[in-house]
């Protein structure tokens, strides 16, 4: 167990029909809000008329920035900046998935600085201060909702790039799992795989060889967001799978399973970080392709802890180390197919003859992330194998 530091100040609303109290808790943030949200889905499933009635009931004047797309771009976020300082808002309210909540902590961050938001994300400068920013989740997957993280793309130099700071977690989240009722299928198990990469990218690159609180903490979300992503697949309106789901995505990332790890890295974030940002693919879909062949890679190198994930998480009965590894990465992988995500970068529509030119695209964020293994030969290694 090493030592650490947990201070996570995000308050968490959970439950059914819990979004209308949004408009009370943004009026104790003050009295101008800027409603950051996606392109279609809450205006389609009543849940914008629901949270716009819930603010206004409060008094809480609404400035609109709807349009935030998936792998969210920097220039959408610097439109909300501008709107953010014009309009003089008290606070950023985030109606949507990662990509809505993480745009909406970059304009909070941004909406305080005179120097351009892109500054915080390549190191140049660091997060001093940040609008406050109250969240209502409708996706279960990136952990956002309780973290200090953001992930955003940069359109012109098409990269993606992901920072992180305790003053960006939210001051609160609303998770109400009925608000995830009308996420397809696609969506709702990439997701699922999103969360899953979140756990394993911990598991399995923390130094310390003994962690076995964490080690069954993370086991058992893996094993909930399996069985919950399985009935919800079934029945998208089966609350208890939701409801799981929901709550297994944000524990996946808010700080929980990595305390007492000490260092951990996110090697498979990186590499599908250069994919989303080139290819514009869901980040749960290319996680789905990623994460196998990192494990397996990873696996032939030092395969009992990847024996362990395969024997608790799956029950696999082979006896020989890099056997009982290689059958535990098996399962998960058809698990993953079985929920209908891609596995292989050709479903991802993504040809060989580009795997150079994406490994190299993928090396600065390694150097950003400190991953210093991770140099041209590793990456193509990894992604060769998941052709
Ligand atoms: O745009 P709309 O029309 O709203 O549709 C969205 C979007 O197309 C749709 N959707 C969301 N809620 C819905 C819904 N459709 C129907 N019903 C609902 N209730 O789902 C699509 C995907 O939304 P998105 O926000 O992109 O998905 P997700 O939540 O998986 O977020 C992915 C983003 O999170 C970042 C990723 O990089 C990616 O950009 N991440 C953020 C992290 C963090 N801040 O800690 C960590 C993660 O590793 C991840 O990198
Ligand atoms: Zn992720």
């Amino acid at each position: 167990m090493q030592n650490f530091v947990l201070h996570n100040q995000t308050k968490i609303i959970f439950g059914a029909d819990r979004l209308q109290e949004i408009g009370s808790e943004a009026k104790v943030l003050g009295a101008r809000a800027l409603l950051v949200y996606g392109r279609q889905s809450i205006r389609q499933n009543g849940i914008l008329t629901a949270v716009t009635a819930s603010l206004q009931s409060c008094s809480v004047a609404i400035i609109h920035h709807g349009g935030v797309q998936s792998n969210p771009l920097l220039s959408h976020v610097r439109q909300g900046i501008a709107k953010a300082k014009e309009e003089q808002v008290d606070m950023v309210i985030a109606v949507g998935g990662g990509s809505v909540i993480d745009s909406a902590k970059a304009i909070a961050a941004g909406a305080l600085v005179d120097h351009d938001v892109w500054k915080f994300f390549n190191g140049k400068k660091s997060i001093k201060q940040c609008l406050p920013l109250a969240c209502v989740l409708t996706l279960a997957a990136a952990g956002s909702e309780m973290n200090g993280g953001m992930v955003i793309t940069h359109d012109d130099r098409k990269v993606k790039f992901g920072t992180g700071n305790r003053l960006l977690n939210p001051v609160v989240s609303i998770l109400d799992p009925t608000l995830t009722y009308t996420v397809p299928p696609d969506y709702t198990a990439y997701g699922a795989a999103d969360a899953i990469a979140h756990i394993l990218e911990f598991y399995f690159t923390t130094a310390d060889a003994s962690t076995p609180v964490q080690d069954r903490f993370m086991e058992g979300l893996v094993i909930n967001i399996m069985e919950s992503c399985d009935k919800v697949l079934h029945d998208p309106c089966h609350y208890q799978g939701r409801a799981d789901l929901m709550w297994c995505a944000t524990l996946a990332l808010n700080g929980w399973t990595a305390a007492g790890l000490g260092l951990v890295g996110f090697p498979m974030h990186m590499i599908e970080h250069t994919l989303s940002a080139h290819h514009d693919i869901a980040h749960g879909a290319g996680l789905s392709v990623v994460m196998p062949a990192w494990l397996a890679h990873q696996a032939e190198r030092a395969p009992h802890k990847f024996a362990q994930f395969g024997r608790r998480v799956f029950q696999v009965e082979q006896k020989e180390c890099r056997a009982a590894a290689r059958a535990g990465i098996a399962r998960l992988q058809e698990w993953l197919r079985g929920a209908g995500c891609p596995t292989s970068l050709a479903e991802l529509g993504i040809a060989p003859e580009t795997i150079p030119f994406l490994a190299e695209q993928s090396l600065p964020l390694a150097k950003l992330w400190r991953l210093k293994e991770y140099d041209q030969e590793k990456i193509e290694t990894i992604l060769r194998s998941c052709l």
